[in-house]
């Protein structure tokens, strides 16, 4: 039996910076961002969207193609983030109600920097390969946030992947051997008191090559497979030149051909929608994958994907995952080309305002004026407690 992931749909903000416009206020060159970054674009969440909006928009489409049966049939939910809103109460709770799950389930919200989504996805696969009959929804959602004028600017970003984990996957068969490193390493965190990460840039680049040494090396101790057989490669992707010099780095320690073309084939097509999007920490390496399978131009049954993710702190793992035969028929790539395209543009001025406002603190009744036009948001911060809606959107997202 083959476990794996069987839908995948990603959402994000409905507005958008162009990097054109920040690198002027930076002073630098704009080719800095598009070519030294890799990057375009940023979504920039409007201030009723958060991580569980995002997370319900993009399990909406998995929810919406199931029958009462699938539905009842998803005993698990595990919601990945490191922009959570609560430290009690796991934003997947929220996200269950706004879907209309069924209560016979767990959930629960897991957190190491931007690999807690893999482990997310690893312990789906155990709960589903215990009772194959279940399904366990994995949703991955951030908005990654640094200090206005600081060089992490840039690299902001958000956005949520939502995966169905089941038996018999439709999309992606996830092999069982994983290469592991972890190292107490300060490269990038957040501490409780803080809207914004902490990072010590250059170190963060090294401590993710490290970790993707250790990682290769421990899945190729584990007997995983050999770099030669694996055709394409997805790496989480801070900023995409991230997963270009990822891609580099382990061609030279796996000791394979240096070809830039082949090693160019090997990661363009995982790098497209997070070029327009920016970091969305534990969705970031899922939109990768998102943006293979929709953009690949050959069919790419029966291919092994590499998998490198990794979270700050720090966690990396290393995986294979086999794409299956009849993959393209359950894609949703005219829906995510369309929540790009459909994204309005702020300028920068616009841009400050909408990051300014912190929450507020004092319990009072805080109501929250329609932005998104995204199918959930938040309406109200009342008593200290976030209040969500359905918008016109999700009805007709579901038409
Ligand atoms: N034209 C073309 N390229 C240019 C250029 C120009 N005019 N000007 C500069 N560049 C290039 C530089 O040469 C450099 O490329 P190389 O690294 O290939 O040499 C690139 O643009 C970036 O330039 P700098 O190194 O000078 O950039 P910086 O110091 O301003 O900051 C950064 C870059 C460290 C990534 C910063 O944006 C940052 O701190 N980002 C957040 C942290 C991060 O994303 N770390 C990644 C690993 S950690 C992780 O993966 C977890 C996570 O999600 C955060």
């Amino acid at each position: 039996m083959q476990l794996g992931i069987d839908d995948l749909a990603f959402a994000t903000a409905d507005r958008y910076l162009d990097l054109a416009n920040l690198a002027p206020v930076h002073g630098v060159e704009v080719a800095k961002y598009t070519v030294g970054l890799g990057q375009d674009r940023m979504s920039v969440c409007a201030p009723d969207e958060d991580v569980v909006t995002l997370a319900a928009a993009a399990a909406l489409p998995l929810v919406e193609d199931l029958d009462e049966d699938g539905i009842a049939s998803i005993r698990t939910v595990l919601l990945a983030t490191e922009s959570g809103i609560d430290q009690s109460k796991s934003a997947g709770v929220y996200v269950h109600r706004l879907l209309g799950l069924s209560p016979a389930a767990r959930v629960v919200e897991l957190k190491q920097a931007c690999y807690a989504g893999t482990s997310a996805l690893q312990m789906a696969l155990a709960l589903v390969a215990r009772n194959p009959e279940q399904k366990v929804l994995v949703i991955c959602s951030d908005v990654a946030r640094y200090d206005v004028g600081s060089s992490g600017e840039p690299t902001q970003g958000c956005g949520a992947v939502a995966m169905l984990v089941t038996a018999d996957p439709r999309l992606v068969a996830i092999e069982p051997l994983s290469g592991l490193h972890t190292s107490d390493v300060m490269d990038f965190w957040r501490p409780n008191y803080r809207t914004t990460a902490v990072v010590d840039g250059r170190l963060s680049i090294r401590a993710y090559t490290d970790s993707l040494t250790g990682a290769w090396q421990d899945l190729q101790a584990q007997g995983g497979p050999a770099f030669g057989d694996i055709d394409a490669f997805v790496y989480h992707q801070p900023f995409t030149k991230m997963a270009t010099k990822a891609h580099a780095h382990l061609t030279r320690i796996a000791g394979a051909p240096r070809d830039a073309e082949v090693m160019e084939a090997q990661v363009a097509d995982t790098l497209r929608y997070n070029r327009e999007i920016g970091n969305s920490y534990t969705a970031s390496m899922y939109i990768g994958l998102a943006s293979l399978l929709d953009h690949a131009t050959e069919d790419l049954a029966g291919s092994r994907i590499g998998f490198f993710s990794y979270g700050s702190g720090a966690v990396g793992e290393m995986f294979t995952g086999v794409v299956q035969p009849g993959y393209r028929a359950h894609l949703r790539a005219a829906a995510h080309r369309r929540l790009l395209d459909e994204r309005v543009e702020v300028t920068h001025p616009e841009y400050l305002e909408i990051v300014a406002p912190v929450n507020p603190v004092d319990g009072g009744d805080h109501t929250i004026a329609p932005v998104t036009r995204n199918p959930f948001r938040m309406s109200a911060i009342t008593g200290h407690q976030r209040v969500y809606e359905r918008t016109a959107a999700a009805d007709a997202a579901v038409a």
